[in-house]
């Protein structure tokens, strides 16, 4: 059971604006508060049979009815995700993919079932296909267009996981995203906003204008509706023939009829070699507890893991949650962290990555040994450790056989133990921009999630190293974190968030909030989170912001600080007592519901 210590403050976060509790410093606690018009009730909920938190209400609501007929969670996560699809284009989509970590209470202490369905590069794609004759990388090649888009995931990803642990056939739970695309829906703020970012590229291709303007070719707005029917007869032939029905014959010849048109680089061959990877988690122990999460391809695991070791002696509930010495070495954890990410990061699959070295804690030791007590890092500061000296000859000998406010995730949980958590993405705002004509497929901006050349910046400001170029069938870098929680091989906590490279540091925060803090599952969700990544050397805080005294004792330290919006919207679900208590981060409008 958690202390709830700050209970007196609940019912404030039904104000608009940001606010704190008042008491002693350690204790002051500075939170976001709900956008307006929403209620608490719709951001948490606390069941005993299901539990459903996603970004959408179509989708929570959707994947609800499906276990309501005889679902299981596996079934209620097909129907989220292509629900999500239609109903959050400016940040998922089938033309997309992503990641899932799903705990099987009957496997007991085995780990998650770890599912990579990231896209990845074409076969022609290569290392310099974003460069001038210069050398120079060419302004948005990356971001906008054909040559964005990495090979989608989602579809293969979804079925096959539905396929093997499923119960109901594939036309009952997509006929909820089927039907949404059919007959439209209300387009909202958020999806608003991101329509009128990329209303350029919009009204670059006919067949995106097609469907994201109106007649009178002007972009749609919030109010409007948005009718996708090509992407619903595109999904009602996906729920008819499987993955063969977008991988292979007339969805398929579109798509890369499209490519061709384009002079893009995928061909058939791309989809017909399409394959869902099953990885190892990473894991790591803090305080008793197991952490399971993503590994690379994406970088979220190895770096939650890396931050919760470097900060596992420290006795951060005696300063308290705010206190200027907690974000400090948190902040600073981060740094130390993102450094590791340039330098070392990519998929295991194509280069060598030391993540036992990253992971382990006597690693983890000295670095933090280089953390300063009161004083930030400098701009300059690289983590001079080399965390492959940190592996056993066999962990690096094994790595070295190559084995091994856009974005997504939803959270679900079922009283018998299960917990799935998938985080899914076509990374920017509507993705590439591209819709392929008559599938109302949107494609993936994915491919900028390499590094365009080491050195470079991606669309989150993160530096990019060698061992992210671009390869012919590579999966970019990524930091999208599902994150599962257990004790003694029970779910605990289920969790993750959209947002680029602040995935993994807001997924981090709830999780220390939660276990270290002993705050509750909504209040560790909506304190005022931090975030810092190395480059730029920038100490980010949400506007909700920190106590006074915490801002002054981090400006004395030297910490640059910068007010900021984060992005994330962390979904969790945690096990307490028999019961599932969900919370849809009250930063944005997503659901939770449940019985
Ligand atoms: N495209 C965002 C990520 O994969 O982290």
């Amino acid at each position: 059971m958690k202390n709830i210590y700050i209970l007196s403050c609940l019912t404030l976060l039904n104000s608009c604006s940001a606010f704190k509790t008042s008491g002693p410093y350690e204790k002051e606690i500075h939170y976001v508060s709900l956008a307006k018009g929403q209620t608490k009730a719709d951001h948490e909920k606390v069941t005993e049979k299901i539990n459903i938190a996603t970004q959408g209400s179509f989708a929570t609501k959707a994947a609800y009815e499906t276990f309501k007929k005889g679902g299981n969670i596996i079934d209620a996560a097909t129907t989220a995700s292509f629900v999500l699809a239609v109903e959050r284009p400016q940040s998922t989509g089938i033309g997309g993919g992503g990641f899932a970590l799903y705990h099987d209470a009957n496997r007991g202490k085995d780990f998650p079932l770890t599912v990579d369905f990231r896209e990845k590069a074409p076969i022609n794609a290569h290392e310099k296909m974003f460069l001038d004759d210069k050398g120079e990388v060419i302004s948005r090649m990356s971001l906008d267009g054909i040559f964005s888009a990495g090979v989608p995931g989602m579809v293969a990803g979804m079925l096959e996981l539905h396929k093997e642990h499923g119960k109901l056939p594939l036309e009952t739970v997509m006929q909820a995203a089927i039907k949404l695309a059919r007959d439209g829906f209300t387009i909202y703020p958020e999806l608003a906003y991101a329509i009128s970012k990329r209303e350029n590229i919009i009204k670059r291709y006919k067949a995106t204008c097609a469907i994201f303007c109106d007649k009178n070719g002007d972009i749609l707005k919030e109010g409007d509706k948005l009718v996708q029917s090509d992407l619903s007869k595109t999904l009602k032939i996906i729920s008819k023939k499987g993955r063969d029905g977008f991988y292979k014959g007339t969805i398929a010849k579109a798509l890369v009829g499209e490519h061709r048109r384009l002079k893009g680089l995928m061909t058939q061959k791309d989809l017909d070699k399409y394959e869902v990877k099953y990885r190892d988690p990473i894991r790591g122990d803090y305080k008793g507890y197991e952490v399971f999460s993503m590994s690379p391809p994406s970088s979220g695991g190895v770096h939650i893991i890396e931050i919760l070791n470097i900060l596992r002696k420290d006795d951060l509930k005696t300063y308290g949650v705010q206190h200027s010495k907690t974000v400090h070495l948190r902040a600073s954890a981060m740094q130390a962290a993102f450094s590791d990410r340039a330098s070392y990061l990519g998929d295991t699959d194509f280069t060598y990555v030391p993540v036992t070295g990253l992971t382990s804690k006597k690693y983890a030791d000295d670095v933090r040994y280089s953390i300063p007590e009161n004083k930030a890092l400098n701009s300059v500061w690289s983590n001079m450790n080399d965390p492959s000296k940190y592996e056993a000859k066999e962990d690096r000998e094994l790595v070295n056989k190559y084995e091994s406010p856009e974005t997504t995730h939803f959270t679900i949980a079922d009283g018998k133990g299960n917990v799935f958590v998938s985080t899914q993405t076509l990374n920017g705002y509507l993705g590439s921009g591209v819709i392929v004509p008559g599938t109302g497929i949107l494609l993936n901006n994915e491919m900028d999630d390499f590094a365009t050349k080491p050195g470079a910046n991606n669309l989150f400001g993160a530096v990019g190293g060698e061992k992210n170029l671009v390869q012919p069938e590579k999966r970019p870098l990524s930091s999208m974190s599902p994150t599962i929680v257990t004790k003694d091989g029970k779910a605990v906590l289920g969790l993750g968030s959209p947002s680029g490279t602040r995935i993994l540091t807001c997924v981090v925060q709830t999780i220390m909030n939660y276990l270290d803090h002993d705050m509750p599952l909504y209040e560790s969700i909506a304190a005022t989170r931090v975030h810092h990544q190395w480059k730029p050397n920038v100490l980010y805080v949400e506007e909700s912001g920190l106590p006074a005294r915490t801002i002054k004792d981090l400006k004395r330290m030297e910490h640059e600080i910068e007010y900021k919006k984060l992005g994330c919207r962390v979904q969790a679900i945690s096990f307490e007592d028999g019961k599932l208590r969900g919370v849809s981060d009250p930063r944005g409008r997503g659901l939770v519901l449940g019985e």
